[in-house]
């Protein structure tokens, strides 16, 4: 059995040095650069970006290149996951994605949403393993880096087909990480993982092998570190509306962050989403964020909820800091 070193432990994927074992999950829709650098600046190791399309980069999609392929300076190690299940797309794709600074290309092959597996990607390619080894190689072949992908235990609650396709991805596509997601397609995000998976994969392949799943807070990413036999964590939900996760994790800080710490830390997320996405834009994107946040100020769902419906990031602003008691900035 693998001896676990402390999640404060650095490691290396592929060559690529990561300052420990707590990551940021791919997480759709909200892993952009600045949730990435958030992770990175209250310690994760590594931040894996939201998905993104290899068809959209294919066909230079202008959001996708502007927004979805930026890495902020300060982030690296970044690993930029991309899906789809054309090898020669994936390969101009993991290209591009390289030549806008991704240091990793994640591959995924665990998304279980109809819209993406009905187009052969994601959790599908479960599937089709010689597929998802063609894509794999592609992937490496036309990015010139180390290439790792996340999956799921199987497609149905009992199929452990996963873990055989990340033990062929390692061996014939010389993917460098696995991260396990030991749940079913099936079951999306609802029950128990089943780290015991994890500890078989991670006898089975010599690269890191990565857990993701059921990570909500420090305690449980430490009890399925350990349960798993994993080399790293992935903290997904966990992270929402609370980057301290990764301090916790990472030994920098033991106490919670109190009301003025985490309204200016929300006052952070709003700034670099306006910068990200311009006034009109980032005050809808911001609207999933804020309850995460404001439930942690001691703020009900339904007062939550009455933020989201605020006209003008400067009014939230404002509301922000009368909260939790914050200066007013000089004008
Ligand atoms: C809102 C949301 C978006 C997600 N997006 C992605 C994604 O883009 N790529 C991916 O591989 N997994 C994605 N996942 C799965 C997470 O990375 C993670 O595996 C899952 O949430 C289980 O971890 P948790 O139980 O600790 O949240 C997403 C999950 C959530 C909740």
């Amino acid at each position: 059995m693998r001896s676990q070193p402390p999640l404060t432990e650095p490691f290396a994927i592929g060559g690529v040095e990561v300052a420990n074992r707590v990551l940021l999950a791919p997480l759709a829709g909200i892993g952009n650069w600045f949730v990435r650098l958030q992770a990175r600046r209250h310690g994760a190791g590594l931040a894996v970006s939201e998905m993104v399309s290899s068809h959209a980069i294919h066909y230079r999609n202008e959001r996708t290149m502007a927004e979805l392929l930026r890495i902020h300076p300060d982030e690296h190690p970044t690993a930029i996951q991309l899906f789809g299940a054309d090898p020669g797309v994936m390969r101009e794709a993991a290209a591009v994605a390289a030549a806008s600074g991704a240091d990793l290309i994640d591959l995924n092959m665990g998304c279980p949403v109809k819209k993406v597996r009905k187009t052969g990607a994601g959790a599908e390619l479960i599937s089709d393993p010689d597929l998802a080894v063609a894509v794999a190689a592609a992937a490496a072949a036309g990015s010139g880096r180390p290439v790792t992908v996340k999956l799921r235990s199987g497609l149905r609650p009992g199929d452990r087909s996963g873990v055989g396709l990340a033990v062929r991805l390692v061996e014939e596509a010389g993917v460098a990480a696995v991260a396990l997601h030991p749940r079913s397609a099936a079951v999306q995000h609802k029950g128990s993982p089943d780290y015991a998976l994890v500890r078989e994969l991670a006898g089975r392949i010599e690269v890191p092998v990565i857990v993701s799943g059921g990570l909500g807070s420090a305690e449980r990413a430490r009890r399925a570190y350990r349960e798993s036999g994993a080399d790293a964590v992935m903290i997904a939900r966990g992270s929402f509306g609370y980057p301290w996760i990764f301090a916790e994790l990472t030994g920098r800080r033991t106490a919670a962050p109190d009301g003025a710490e985490i309204a200016s830390e929300l006052l952070w997320v709003i700034d670099a989403a306006e910068e990200h996405l311009g006034g009109d834009r980032a005050g809808r994107y911001l609207r999933k964020f804020y309850p995460w946040y404001l439930a942690r100020i001691g703020l009900t769902q339904r007062e939550a909820a009455e933020f989201q419906a605020i006209a003008g990031l400067d009014e939230v602003r404002r509301r922000v800091r009368a909260l939790a008691g914050v200066a007013l900035s000089p004008a």
